[in-house]
Order: C-alpha cells, then sequence, then structure tokens
C-alpha cells in the first residue's frame, strides 16, 4: 500500500497529470498516480443502491480506484476545465463517491488531508477549484492546497488549430500563426503572457512540489493526532 494516492481525469502524460506526478514526488512519500484517462466511470444513477452498504453498485473502473483512495493517507486529484466545469469523467467520480459515502453519516474520509490540480486554457483552474469545494466539503475531506496551470487546448493539434476560426489555439494567437513546440503549453511552457499568470506563479514544477510537501507534512500532523504513537 502507498502513502498517497494521486488521480488525473486529463489525458494520458499531458498537463493534469504532469502536475499532479509533480505535487506526487515533492511529497516525498511513497505514491501511485492512477489516470482515469481510458478508464470507464459510469455516473451516478441516484440508484440508492449504496444505501445500505456505501458501496457504489455500478460496475466499471470505479470501485478499485475508490478503495486505493480510501486505504491512502493523502490524495492529490486533478483535473482539466471542459466547458467551464471539470471534466465529466472527474465529476462522475465524486458524484458516487460523495453519495455512496455519505449514507448514515459514514464519510470514510473525513479529514483525509487532499491537494487539487486545475488546468485550463487560461491557467486559472477556477473552474475545477469550484466543483471541488463542493465535493471535498461533502466529503468532509480536508483540502491542504490548489495549484492551477494552463493546459494545451486539443486544438493545438488537431490539424486545423491555426486557421480554426473557434478552436481554442485563436484564444491565444492570431489566427494562421504557426503551431510550434515553444507555443503549445505544457508543465515546463506556460504562457503568462497569454494567461495572466502572475510571475511568481509561472515555475509550476516547483510551485507543484512546494505542494506536495505542505501535504506531506498536514499527513504527517493528521497520522500523529489518529495515532499520538506515531510521532
Ligand atoms: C471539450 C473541451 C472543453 C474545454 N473547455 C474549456 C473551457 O471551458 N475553458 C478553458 O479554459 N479550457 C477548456 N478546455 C481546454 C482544456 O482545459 C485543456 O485542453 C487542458 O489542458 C486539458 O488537460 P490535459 O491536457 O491534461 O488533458 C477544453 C478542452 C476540451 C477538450
Amino acid at each position: 500500500m502507498v502513502d498517497i494516492i494521486g488521480i488525473s481525469s486529463g489525458r494520458k502524460n499531458k498537463v493534469v497529470e504532469s502536475v499532479v506526478r509533480q505535487v506526487l514526488e515533492g511529497t516525498g512519500k511513497s505514491f501511485e498516480l492512477v489516470s482515469l484517462a481510458g478508464k470507464l466511470i459510469r455516473p451516478c444513477e441516484g440508484c440508492n443502491g449504496c444505501a445500505h452498504t456505501n458501496r457504489c453498485v455500478l460496475k466499471d473502473d470505479f470501485e478499485p480506484i475508490l478503495k486505493k483512495v480510501q486505504e491512502a493517507q493523502g490524495l492529490v486529484f486533478g483535473a482539466p476545465v471542459y466547458w467551464e466545469h471539470m471534466n465529466s469523467k472527474a465529476l462522475a467520480f465524486w458524484e458516487r463517491l460523495c453519495f455512496s459515502g455519505r449514507h448514515n453519516s459514514l464519510f470514510p474520509m473525513a479529514g483525509k488531508p487532499a491537494a487539487v490540480v486545475g488546468v485550463d486554457g487560461n491557467g486559472d483552474g477556477k473552474y475545477v477549484f469550484k466543483d471541488m469545494k463542493t465535493y471535498f466539503e461533502d466529503a468532509k475531506i480536508n483540502l491542504v492546497g490548489e495549484i492551477a496551470a494552463q493546459g494545451e487546448y486539443p486544438c493545438f493539434s488537431c490539424g486545423y488549430g491555426n486557421y480554426c476560426p473557434v478552436g481554442g489555439l485563436i484564444e491565444y494567437f492570431p489566427l494562421g500563426t504557426e503551431i510550434t513546440a515553444e507555443r503549445i503549453p505544457s508543465i515546463v511552457n506556460q504562457h503568462p503572457e497569454k494567461c495572466g499568470l502572475e510571475p511568481e506563479k509561472r515555475d509550476i514544477t516547483q510551485a507543484a512540489r512546494d505542494l506536495g510537501l505542505v501535504l506531506s507534512k498536514v499527513i504527517d500532523i493528521y497520522a500523529s493526532k489518529k495515532n499520538p504513537s506515531v510521532e
């Protein structure tokens, strides 16, 4: 069993996953990073199948991941913004986690320290933070900190990106701008001049690792309070 679970509901090896990994590495603890990319997480049906057991009855990839989250001492959850909310896979995951856990006041994750990663075209992550606040409050999870990063619209690599008048690229560059590697946002290639990131927030890698360290300290304090014999 690892100390911390990281979950990314973004694409494989893209910005959400990269930032979640940096936060995990910054903790200095053992971790596993689970990507929801390619996994089936159905939305909550509100069927009450979880009412007596506090376990969701839908059969897909949710349950094994939930088990890892419940067993870990801490959590890092990262999601991209799709249409001004976190993406629907993340929403589905938290709908089910919160509803199945709350019957008869079980709240199995109450007090668990956790950090949130929010990624979008603008680099402010605010829609992810807003959505996650609701779920963390419901599950009584302890929000230790948040980090935002600018991500790469899929429009950058669809093949029409630089001449598509409704694509993500033209939010940041004039129509026809050549798509070069240095223009594509990544964890090491944020575009503060385009997305309004403040100077002190441009080093996403360092900021993510700093957040990981804070999360690690809070986990230690939480563990020592739960078990006073632990230093
Ligand atoms: C369907 C869809 C909707 C999106 N909606 C928004 C949006 O409303 N605001 C925004 O800033 N970015 C939006 N984006 C951009 C994503 O947040 C961005 O691609 C992010 O980098 C994805 O994370 P990933 O690269 O780690 O998968 C959208 C992307 C997609 C595919």
